[in-house]
Order: structure tokens, then C-alpha cells, then sequence
């Protein structure tokens, strides 16, 4: 089965108005990508509605549809503002807001039950991977979200994105990256082989215009979460490109 790349522009807390739209006209699109912009959550009604080559995400979203949670953003809301994809668990999340494995469940459930993609964040930190335990910890990620049914699971996106690798400029070579991934389509393959063909699993961390060819070209690597090279949109374009030529 053939996985259509997926590569992902998570801005986390840059921009403004100005940025976004000179972003959005300088951004090219590559044939045979699919290409999705997460800009922080007041801009993205304003990116739905003008005219645009990519899809749409949110970063994050609220595991409660609706209720007295000041602050928050359900994913009925984020579908109304015409968002393709949602970013649940990333590391920052993980490391800075409390989000535990069950609250990522949580969410990953609401984005489905909206019919939307759910981009599950998982990864080691440097001790873990020192430790030997990457795969441990991978697994304990993957384990409440596997129990779902598998035409859910068959709706997930999984970013691979090890810690030590975000924001540092140190990303994980293509064997070291590959090796992960094809540990996580292992883990689905017990689902069925279906869902593990059809799964795309992004690399994320320290992604670049000159390392994005490399990645790309691995097996299990089936596109990429980029954060800070995704805020200029001239090395986010060739890192589509990349990915699309693999
Ligand atoms: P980075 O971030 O590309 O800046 O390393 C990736 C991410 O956090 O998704």
C-alpha cells in the first residue's frame, strides 16, 4: 500500500496575523505531498478562509466537547474552523502541561469522534535513550490508544519525535529514526496488517531543508512534524519537496 507523505508546519507559539498570510503566499506546494499548516489556535479561522494549498491543524484541543473549561478548544470547534488534523501529546504538552498517556487517549478519542486526524506525538528523552529504554517507553505511549477499534486506529497519524531531537539542531539519523518507526509499524501490524500499511508515521525533530532528503528515503518514514524550519516558508516548501520527490 502506498502512503501518501504527510508533512506537518507546527508554528507552537510564533506568529501573528502579518507572518501568517506573507507564509501563506510564499508557500509552494509539491505534488504527491499532502501538506498541513498548525498555526496557534486565533489564526486559524483566518488561514481556513483564504485560499490555500495545504490542509489545516491544531496543535492541541480539549479532551471535553463542551462544559465550564475556560480557555480550552473542543474539537467540534476546531472542525468548525474547517481543521484536517490535531495534534495530541507532543512532548511540550507532555513536559509542560501536566498531558499524561490517559489524557492523550482522551483526546485522541474526541478528534475521532469528530471525524478528524489525530497526529499522536510520541519519543524518548536523552535519559531514556541512554537507558536503552526507547522502545519501552514508545510502547507504554502506543498501549491506550491501540485499544482502540481498528477503524480508529486506521484514522491516527503517529509522529515519532524524539526528545533530545526538538528544537536542538541534533535530529536522529535516517537509520536511527527508521529503526523507531519500524518498531511502531510492528506494534500496529498486531492490529492488522492493514492498519500498518495504511498508518503514516512522521519523523519530527530538528527537521531541514538538508537532512529532509535523507529521511525521507527510509521505508517507515512517511513524512515529517517540522517546528522551527516550518516558520520560514521557503525551507518549509523544500522540505515538502523533499518528500515529495522520495
Ligand atoms: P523542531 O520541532 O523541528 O523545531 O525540532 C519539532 C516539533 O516539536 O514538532
Amino acid at each position: 500500500m502506498q502512503r501518501k507523505p504527510l508533512v506537518m508546519a507546527n508554528w507552537k507559539l510564533y506568529g501573528d496575523f502579518e507572518s501568517i498570510s506573507s507564509w501563506q503566499q510564499s508557500f509552494q506546494t509539491s505534488d504527491n505531498v499532502d501538506a498541513v499548516l498548525c498555526p496557534p489556535f486565533p489564526f486559524l479561522s483566518s488561514v481556513a478562509k483564504a485560499e490555500r494549498t495545504f490542509a489545516l491543524g491544531a496543535q492541541n484541543v480539549s479532551q471535553h466537547l463542551e462544559g465550564a473549561f475556560t480557555g480550552e478548544v473542543s474539537a467540534r470547534m476546531l472542525k468548525s474552523c474547517l481543521v484536517d488534523y490535531v495534534i495530541v501529546g507532543h512532548s511540550e504538552r507532555r513536559a509542560l502541561y501536566g498531558e499524561t498517556d490517559q489524557i492523550a487517549f482522551e483526546k485522541v478519542q474526541t478528534v475521532i469522534a469528530q471525524d478528524l486526524r489525530a497526529v499522536l506525538c510520541v519519543g524518548e528523552n536523552q535519559e531514556e535513550r541512554e537507558a536503552g529504554t526507547t522502545f519501552d517507553i514508545i510502547e507504554q505511549q502506543l498501549e491506550r490508544i491501540l485499544t482502540l477499534s481498528e477503524q480508529d486506529i486506521s484514522k491516527l497519524v503517529v509522529a515519532y519525535e524524539p526528545i533530545w531531537a526538538i528544537g536542538t539542531g541534533l535530529a536522529a539519523t535516517p537509520d536511527m529514526a527508521n529503526e523507531v518507526h519500524h518498531f511502531i509499524r510492528n506494534r500496529l501490524a498486531k492490529v492488522t496488517q492493514d492498519v500498518a500499511q495504511s498508518v503514516q508515521i512522521l519523523y519530527g525533530g530538528s527537521v531541514k531543508p538538508n537532512n529532509a532528503a535523507q529521511l525521507a528515503k527510509m521505508p517507515d518514514i512517511d513524512g515529517a512534524l517540522v517546528g522551527g524550519a516550518s516558520l520560514d516558508a521557503q525551507s518549509f516548501t523544500e522540505i515538502c519537496q523533499a518528500f515529495g520527490a522520495s
